[in-house]
């Protein structure tokens, strides 16, 4: 299968089922609405909503479980765009570009920014628990709500963004290294293919298969985003690269140079495609996504 267009396809799915779902920027909320639509529609990979379909599509490719994933798959892009908003304030990394334009305090000031990444967060929520997800039943929506909860929360994401600002300028083992990236991006990206399988009623030998798959490509995109930041151009990246040095960020380049940087990364790549051997072609998608996220350019 082509990747590319798979990539393109699945992700004007979500771009249109983002654009019926979020707020419209009028009323008295119109200042604050346009601060988080400026992010959440600055472009973007869409890379966890398009792993939430395509781990959906592993288990049951109808229609029916597409269209129940795509809620979700929003969801989580609203969290995700939240994440990047708060991570580039001058408290955090810092940063002046994101998604190719100007990042959103440097467009709307610092307070509308922190308020706008939790404008999204919230509303990814609401987007969940109300009449979007309706057509997810109920015991496997809890569990959705909680999943992502839990991976979004101080024992995943925002956990993980903490130690990454602890230990700025420290040093760092292997294991809290590696403790960092899963918990600040992979977790996201792990509850990303994990709930597109709830959605679409995996076993739980699926949902555990499905779960490491998702844990070792996490784990691999953090590392090949350390290493694109110090191997691509800002212009490339539409974010400034050289912003982990800059930081003085602990990274898998840091600690183990380019070279071994990579050859990890493919190796958290075959492991996370020999995680799909009891996947038929439905599976397909999730494979070659793997392939993708260490072959990326941006
Ligand atoms: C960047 O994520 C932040 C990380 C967790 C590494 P992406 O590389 O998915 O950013 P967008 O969504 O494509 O802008
Ligand atoms: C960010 O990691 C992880 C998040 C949860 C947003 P980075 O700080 O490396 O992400 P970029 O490189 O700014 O996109
Ligand atoms: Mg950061
Ligand atoms: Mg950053
Ligand atoms: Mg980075």
């Amino acid at each position: 299968m082509e990747i590319r267009t798979y990539l393109d396809d699945q992700r004007r799915r979500v771009e249109d089922r983002l654009a019926a779902l979020m707020l419209e920027p009028i009323g008295a909320f119109a200042e604050h609405i346009k601060a988080m639509r400026y992010s959440l529609f600055a472009g973007g990979k869409r890379i966890r909503p398009v792993l939430c379909l395509a781990g959906a599509e592993a288990v049951d490719d109808g229609e029916p479980a597409r269209q129940r994933a795509l809620s979700v798959a929003c969801a989580l892009e609203c969290i995700h765009t939240y994440s990047l908003i708060h991570d580039d304030l001058p408290a955090m990394d810092d940063d002046d570009l994101r998604r190719g334009k100007p990042t959103n305090h440097t467009v709307f000031g610092e307070a509308a920014a922190i308020l706008a990444g939790d404008g999204l967060l919230t509303f990814a929520f609401d987007l969940l628990s109300g009449p979007a997800s309706a057509t997810i039943a109920d015991p496997a929506r809890i569990r959705i709500i909680r999943t992502i909860a839990h991976a979004a929360g101080p024992l995943g994401m925002v956990g993980g963004q903490s130690l990454d600002m602890i230990y700025e300028g420290q040093q760092v083992g292997y294991e809290e290294l590696r403790r960092i990236h899963r918990s600040k991006t992979g977790a996201l990206i792990t509850t990303s293919v994990a709930c597109g399988a709830m959605v679409a009623g995996a076993s739980e030998e699926q949902e555990a298969a499905l779960t490491t798959y998702g844990d070792h490509i996490g784990l691999a995109f953090q590392i090949v985003d350390d290493l694109l930041d110090v191997e691509a151009t800002t212009a490339e990246l539409g974010k400034p690269a050289g912003s982990d040095v800059k930081s003085d960020k602990v990274t898998y380049p840091s600690l183990f140079g380019t070279e071994t940087s990579r050859t990890m990364a493919r190796e958290a790549v075959q492991e996370a495609v020999a995680a799909l051997a009891g996947f038929d072609h439905r599976a397909d998608p999730l494979r070659a996504l793997a392939r993708y996220i260490v072959d990326r350019k941006k």
